[in-house]
């Protein structure tokens, strides 16, 4: 093994694993050899109404992209979810809820869950809602936003789930380039003790909404909320006169599942479409091995529902394994440091899913918030989001899981669907920092900036090679954009957008991005978002934003920001252009800090070198390399006498 720290694989979880390292290569091998036979057989993992004869229909070229699982099969993902469990598992709680406030807590069986996602799949289909018609979910983190998604499924319909601490600009934007009619909130949501006005915050939106005419309101707090007649109606109303039964409609494999608007480098958020029937087959098989789920582990992801995760690894794939998910509605450090684990010891949780910022967050307060718990139902952590670095790993090894329980760091994507690159908990001895190897039919590569595949301990941009059931198949409304954004730069293959290192063990080390994407305590932003949110603000004629480490939050928003002739920079202007963004985008986007800059550096044809901006921003600015084809090469001197990110 070629790092210095390598932590052996237990033998005891060896023995118990579903997978064990020998498993792993002969299966791997398999996996990427005959990917047709391979998915053959494990596609039968889900109930299909009508089987599949046809397993793959792929092509990445540029005249005919198209991506295909399974495709002659029909299934209802929200009956493999539910109905398919109820004879063995109707009274097994599928989730568990954990209030904001420790003393509110629901269990929610599988027969429950039943008859709570008929019941909104009715009260959808009572406002019109029909198979393939997209409907938005702007919701805390409470059942009703797991029944909301199932729901839809049951039905055909199609969701986006937007997360609920983006504003209502941003909510607005999502409901209307997917074109969604009807909209399902909450009066408010709680996180950390105080109140988020969702109901507000979507009145507000729809004002730039004029097709949306349903808007089904889920009472959380009981707080006042304005109210349009003939548009809104209480969920819990709506509820009571519909029927506990729905039949699950009957879908193709590649009828859309589900939109999930994820920023990229250029442009607005892309509406990334997931279909149902590979989906599935693959969330469900990776929550599964990676995790080493068995029967009767109690699981808990702490992602939102708004985000990718929260879709694949709270709802869908737990759910498709008849597994007990826990479903967290507050926040790490309220009321205080040791909530994570109280709640583990509470429930008895068995594996634990959360992001490297949250981590390292916690480790700031030190050990005692955690040795306070007992944290001995633990036997498995995960990680996911962003790079951890090693440091955050050994801590949370160490002083969370007492040296017990392996560490999964899970490399994926909205794009992907489900984990790509992860340990196997019996499988893979486990590097701190690094994502290690492959899952089950997944060919990474790692290519130059010409495109040329790269072979063995080496470093370039992570690629992958060939299809899995779990890939987006198109951005919705833009099927361009989907093949500009992800195969036009390396023909042939999926580019990540993520620069990567594989050493000498053939173990894969995720740099971050390589392109204008940053990644925000998890959350990625697009930098190109946040320039138009400040640009948009009068007092601002240019601005340029990047990234820059940053300790709890992984990288940080550096913002360079030009004002308009004659307007002053003061210390009021900053905090004004911090609360325009969070007003534009939302409080993920609030820029750390802010430099006013005369000037920004461009090339002669007026591009600007965000290359020196960022080394700025990173206070690396006696490295800046060739600054000889700027036009004017004295606005750098400026930039670094006056850089804001000085320890
Ligand atoms: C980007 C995807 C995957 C669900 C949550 C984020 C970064 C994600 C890891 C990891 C290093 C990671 C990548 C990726 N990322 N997981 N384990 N190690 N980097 O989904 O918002 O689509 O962001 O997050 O840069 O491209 P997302």
């Amino acid at each position: 093994m070629s790092e210095t720290t390598v932590i052996p694989i237990r033998d005891d979880r060896a023995k118990s694993a579903w997978i064990d390292e020998k498993g792993y290569f002969e299966l791997y091998e398999r996996s990427v050899k005959d990917p047709e036979g391979f998915w053959a057989e494990h596609g039968k993992r889900i109930d299909w109404i009508k089987p599949y004869t046809k397993v793959k229909d792929v092509s990445f070229d540029k005249k005919d992209l198209h991506i295909k699982w399974f495709h002659d099969g029909t299934l209802n993902v929200a009956a493999n979810c539910i109905d398919r469990h109820l004879a063995k598992r109707r009274d097994q709680v599928a989730i568990i809820w954990e209030g904001d406030d420790p003393n509110e807590q629901k269990n929610i069986t599988y027969g429950e869950l039943h008859e709570q996602v008929c019941r909104f799949a009715n009260v959808l289909k009572a406002q019109g809602v029909q198979k393939g018609d997209r409907v938005t979910i702007y919701m805390p983190m409470i059942p009703e936003a797991a029944y909301a998604m199932l729901a839809c499924a049951r039905i055909g319909a199609v969701h986006s789930v937007v997360f609920g601490g983006f504003s209502p600009d941003a909510l607005a934007g999502r409901i209307e380039d997917c074109d969604s009619t009807v909209l399902v909130t909450a009066d408010e949501g709680l996180r950390g003790g105080r109140k988020v006005p969702l109901k507000a915050n979507a009145d507000e939106a729809l004002k730039k909404c004029p097709k949306v005419t349903s808007v089904v309101v889920v009472k959380r707090t009981g707080g006042a909320v304005g109210w349009q007649d003939g548009r809104d109606i209480w969920y819990h109303e709506a509820a009571s006169k519909v029927s506990a039964d729905c039949p699950p409609a009957e879908m193709n494999a590649e009828d859309p599942l589900f939109i999930l608007y994820t920023s990229g480098s250029t442009g607005k958020p892309k509406g990334v479409l997931h279909s149902g029937g590979g989906y599935l087959v693959y969330t469900s098989m990776t929550h599964q091995y990676v995790f080493d789920y068995h029967d009767g582990d109690i699981y808990w992801c702490t992602a939102d529902v708004g985000w990718v995760t929260g879709h694949s690894y709270i709802v869908y794939g737990p759910l498709a394994n008849g597994a007990t998910t826990l479903m967290f509605e507050g926040v790490p450090n309220y009321p205080d440091g040791s909530r994570f684990w109280q709640v583990c010891d509470k429930h008895k949780v068995n594996i634990f899913y959360t992001a490297p910022t949250a981590i390292r967050a916690l480790m700031r307060d030190g050990e005692g918030p955690v040795k306070k718990t007992k944290r001995d139902s633990l036997r498995l952590l995960g990680s996911v989001g962003e790079p951890i670095n090693p440091e955050a790993w050994l801590w949370y090894y160490r002083v969370v899981g007492d040296e017990k329980s392996p560490i999964v760091d899970t490399w994926w994507q909205t794009e992907t669907g489900g984990i790509l690159i992860s340990p196997l908990p019996g499988a893979t001895p486990l590097k701190p920092g690094s994502a290690t190897r492959p899952f089950f039919g997944v060919k990474p590569e790692l290519v130059d900036n010409d495109g040329k595949k790269l072979e063995g301990a080496t470093e370039g941009n992570l690629c992958i090679a060939d299809s899995w059931p779990g890939q987006m198949r198109t951005v919705y409304g833009d099927h361009q954009r989907f093949f500009d954004t992800y195969f036009a730069t390396f023909p042939g293959k999926y580019f990540t957008g993520d620069g990567a290192r594989r050493d000498e063990d053939g173990y894969y080390w995720i740099t971050g991005r390589v392109d204008d994407v940053i990644n925000v305590s998890g959350h990625r932003m697009g930098t190109a978002e946040v320039e138009s949110a400040l640009v948009a603000h009068a007092k601002v004629a240019e601005a340029a934003v990047v990234g820059y480490p940053h300790d709890i939050k992984g990288q940080g928003i550096y913002a360079y920001v030009t004002l308009t002739a004659g307007e002053e920079p003061t210390e009021a202007l900053r905090k004004e252009l911090v609360q325009w963004v969070r007003k534009e985008i939302g409080p993920i986007a609030s820029p750390d800090l802010i430099q006013w800059a005369p000037g920004l550096p461009k090339t002669r044809s007026g591009k600007i070198m965000r290359r020196i901006l960022r080394k700025i921003a990173a206070n690396e600015y006696e490295a800046l390399g060739d600054t000889s084809t700027l036009a004017d090469p004295g606005v750098v001197d400026d930039l670094i006498e006056n850089r804001m990110n000085r320890p």
